[in-house]
């Protein structure tokens, strides 16, 4: 049984055959060849860009959604444990998207389920499918995912998609700003921020200024995750370093091609 439940799952030696297949989704509009499949959403937690692009990628791919949005409406809420829920979905469906809320329930999940579980979050843990969304747009952009420079600014601890790029850039240059202090940034290629996660504990809020975007090399990307509360304000969105209205959009691509692949 294949599952994705970590970046240690993918083989990123092979990442230029699953990025060509992306960019045919891309590009040349390739819809339906996985007919008649069925994909779960599964989400513990809220989310606006991993479940709607799952779901909007496997009815691209001409396949159907059963959708788990708010567990309050399903028997999670009378106590049903995550172990038996996956058990239940796996008898009506060909593959499940699972979003969490605590780090290793994806783990946990897979050694149950008969069908394969994909990570869409679990707590901060990792967040795979968004990483290779973030890898993906870092290649469009650079043509290579090796030997650039990338400083990662914000929560740190517990954003989950800063733990998976961080993991799969392993021969790139890295730094780290777990505050909006330093006015000046290291000169990198990419600039990655996210919010403070304030569900898992995180405090503090912060936002960029003039002065960080004035020390962004022409040739830089920025990169968000999103959801984006403060830290990047609105005047920004028409920069021309701006990658995270693609990243998002990429996130269908990325997911068509996964699903592709896995069933
Ligand atoms: N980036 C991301 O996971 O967004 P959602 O929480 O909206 O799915």
């Amino acid at each position: 049984m294949k599952h994705l439940v970590s970046l240690d799952d993918w083989d990123l030696g092979n990442y230029k055959d699953f990025f060509n297949l992306v960019t045919d989704f891309k590009f040349k509009k390739i819809y339906c060849p996985n007919k008649n499949l069925i994909l779960c959403n599964l989400f513990y937690e809220p989310s606006t860009r991993t479940s709607s692009s799952f779901a909007s990628a496997m009815w691209r791919l001409g396949g159907q959604v059963i959708s788990i949005n708010d567990v309050n409406y399903s028997s999670i809420s009378k106590g049903e444990n995550l172990e038996d829920t996956i058990i239940t979905i796996g008898n009506y469906c060909d593959i499940i998207a699972l979003r969490s809320k605590n780090a290793g329930d994806a783990q946990k999940a897979s050694q149950v389920s008969s069908v394969p579980i994909i990570n869409a979050g679990d707590g901060n843990g990792e967040h795979p499918t968004q990483t290779l969304l973030d890898l993906y747009t870092i290649w469009e952009k650079f043509g290579r995912i090796k030997d650039l420079t990338i400083t990662f600014v914000g929560d740190i601890e517990n954003g989950r998609t800063v733990h998976g790029l961080d993991k799969a850039l392993d021969s790139c240059t890295k730094h780290y700003a777990d505050t909006f202090d330093k006015s000046i940034w290291p000169a990198s290629d990419i600039y990655y921020l996210t919010r403070v996660q304030k569900e898992r504990g995180s405090e503090g809020s912060y936002s960029m200024r003039k002065e960080h975007i004035k020390h962004i090399p022409d040739n830089a990307i920025v990169m968000h995750p999103f959801p984006r509360n403060e830290e990047i304000p609105k005047w920004f969105d028409d920069d021309p370093r701006v990658k995270y209205f693609e990243q998002m959009k990429n996130g269908l691509f990325v997911r068509m091609a996964l699903l592709h692949e896995y069933i």
